[in-house]
């Protein structure tokens, strides 16, 4: 079974959204799937709760809350993290995962709260002889404005990969409120991201498969 961790103490910059959508992936392919909700908001438990029957299972856990046991033949198993994380708990969790994505937002803020993370975490890794494999998720990425030139240009100093660049799109806020992903929408509505998934589900099931 692998693990992904989607993880930044930033609020608001996508944790969710890619944990949901990632899982959504996964079943509409077949893929038995988990998601771990590790945030007091529950946000992600919340989704599962609007999720329609109709749509592919996805089992839910509170990361908090009792144990944590995935059916027999769960192949990947997702956990969202909380906004504010304290280091003792994040450096267990990353020695639990096989993944770890981190959503980044194109605002100076942001940015600079990321670089910090990046760098604690990164420095976290080579203390515990992490064995996980780290990636930056461009998330809210708007192609023709400044910020995403500035945005870029700043995820080339991290010492952490971008594995992938999701537009910001209100197919992601039409998808959370009914308890869905971008991969169970019609294509003629949301071609553009799906398309935009492929390099980090590439990342995660080719590169990460090499371990
Ligand atoms: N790529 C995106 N395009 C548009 N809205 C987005 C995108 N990613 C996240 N959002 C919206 O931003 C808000 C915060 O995202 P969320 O995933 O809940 O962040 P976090 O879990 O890190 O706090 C939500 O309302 C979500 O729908
Ligand atoms: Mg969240």
């Amino acid at each position: 079974m692998r693990s992904i961790l989607v993880v930044n103490p930033k609020g608001g910059c996508g944790k969710t959204t890619i944990a949901t959508n990632l899982a959504t992936y996964y079943a509409v392919w077949n893929t038995s799937v988990a998601l771990v909700d590790l945030d007091p908001q529950e946000s992600t438990l919340q989704w599962l709760k609007v999720r329609p029957k109709s749509e592919p299972a996805i089992q839910g856990f509170n990361g908090l809350k009792g144990t944590i046991r995935p059916a027999e033949g769960t192949e990947r198993i997702i956990y969202d993290a909380p906004a504010r994380t304290d280091n003792v708990k994040l450096a267990k969790l990353i020695k639990m995962v096989d993944v770890v994505i981190i959503p980044v937002l194109p605002s100076a803020i942001d940015m600079r709260a990321s670089a910090r993370f990046v760098a604690e975490i990164v420095s976290k890794v080579k203390k515990n002889n992490s064995k996980a494999l780290f990636g930056v998720v461009a998330n809210r990425a708007q192609r023709h404005y400044k910020s995403y030139e500035v945005l870029q240009r700043f995820l080339r100093t991290l010492d952490i990969p971008t594995v992938g660049t999701l537009r910001n799109s209100q197919n992601y806020v039409k998808a959370a409120d009914t308890g869905i992903g971008i991969f169970e929408m019609p294509l003629s509505e949301v071609g553009v991201d799906m398309r935009e998934w492929t390099p980090l589900i590439h990342w995660l099931e080719g590169k990460s498969e090499e371990k």
